[in-house]
């Protein structure tokens, strides 16, 4: 697996990571003895960066994490982990806070589970809007320097708090959602990132699988699925979004790739700074999305997909209103 390096302080991570957040949240039911063959699975293909965060279940994923960790080499694994939310007594996230008191304590949590005692990449999951970024990543830095805490991370902020939080202490990657269908980042963000030399991890680098073609309606999908509330996944909106997919698949069978691989590669073509996290329980899509890195198109393909990307407007908001609450990506 080719490597690639992310900020200015060398974060070396595999060229394609391995986002477990479905494993244990969001995506529907899964299977923990599947998820663990996949993890494995990923140690042996060379995909050695894996994004997880407290809020995925919450807990359960960190805890999955533990448990192989445990059987694999610490030091040949980058491991990424989110702190941000409040959770009650259910486990029902009731708030933010990321005051350096509630980082600290997120933190030792996130080892406890992990079963390490250290984290790679530490990541603020959403702003805390009562907390100035600085004195987050105040408390990041002190993480830093006590060895708990390898690089620092930020996800879904703008480039005015990216801007803030660098001057305290180098930021390593911002994570944020970015594919074919949704690429708000390229309007402000991706130029302050070039410009600060920090890293971009793309979440949902697959639009959620639904780049994957093999999302058409909303019935595809486990009624239990957190996706089902996501507007973009709804019956009017789906079907529109659908030519999109049908573009990809049209060039993916001349290159004998999948929808999937195409909406990898494309992220990887944008900038050798660019880590996309594919989400996957399944050793099948894990074995295919890994090939995705080799995956070579003529200049013709990608004039294609952009020659689509010009005219196709994606149908729905990338979250619900509630959720992007927690969002603000212009400051
Ligand atoms: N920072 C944030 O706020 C944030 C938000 C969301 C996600 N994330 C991180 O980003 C990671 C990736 O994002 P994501 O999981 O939301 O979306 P994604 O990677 O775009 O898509 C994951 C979905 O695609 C399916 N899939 C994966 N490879 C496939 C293939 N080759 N063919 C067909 N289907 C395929 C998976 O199915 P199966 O589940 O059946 O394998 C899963 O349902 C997450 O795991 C998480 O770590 C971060």
């Amino acid at each position: 697996m080719q490597k690639r390096t992310l900020g200015s302080q060398g974060l070396e991570v595999s060229a394609l990571g391995l986002g477990c957040m479905g494993m244990s949240y969001a995506y529907g039911p899964s299977d923990e003895t599947e998820c663990l063959q996949v993890l494995a699975r990923a140690y042996e293909l060379g995909i050695h960066f894996w994004d997880t965060a407290e809020l995925y279940g919450p807990y359960s994923n960190e805890i999955l994490l533990g448990k192989i960790l445990k059987k694999l080499p610490r030091d040949k694994l980058i491991i990424a982990t989110k702190f941000a939310f409040t959770f009650n007594d259910k486990g029902e996230r009731i708030g933010l806070d990321s005051s350096p008191a509630h980082v600290k304590k997120a933190l030792e949590g996130s080892l406890k589970r992990l079963g390490t005692d250290y984290v790679d990449l530490y990541y603020q999951h959403r702003l805390d809007p009562k907390t100035p970024i600085e004195e987050t990543v105040g408390a990041l830095a002190d993480l830093v320097k006590a060895g708990k805490i390898r690089y620092i991370g930020l996800s879904e902020v703008g480039p005015g708090i990216i801007r803030r939080a660098h001057k305290v202490h180098p930021i390593s990657a911002l994570q944020t959602e970015y594919s074919l269908w949704e690429r708000g980042v390229e309007e402000k963000i991706l130029s302050t990132l070039k410009e600060l030399n920090i890293g971009f991890v793309p979440y949902s680098p697959i639009g959620r699988g639904f780049l994957s073609g093999k999302i058409q309606k909303p019935e595809d999908l486990d009624k239990t699925d957190w996706r089902l509330t996501n507007p973009r996944f709804q019956a009017e909106n789906i079907k529109h979004n659908v030519k999109l997919v049908e573009m990809l698949q049209e060039i993916a069978s001349q290159y004998h790739a999948t929808p999937a691989q195409i909406a990898l590669a494309w992220l990887l073509k944008q900038d050798e700074h660019i880590v996309p996290i594919p989400g996957t329980k399944q050793m099948k899509y894990l074995e295919e999305n890994a090939r995705a890195v080799d995956l070579a198109l003529e200049d013709q393909a990608w004039q294609s997909i952009a020659d689509t990307l010009g005219e196709f407007k994606t149908a729905g908001m990338r979250y619900s209103d509630d959720n992007m609450k927690s969002i603000d990506t212009t400051e």
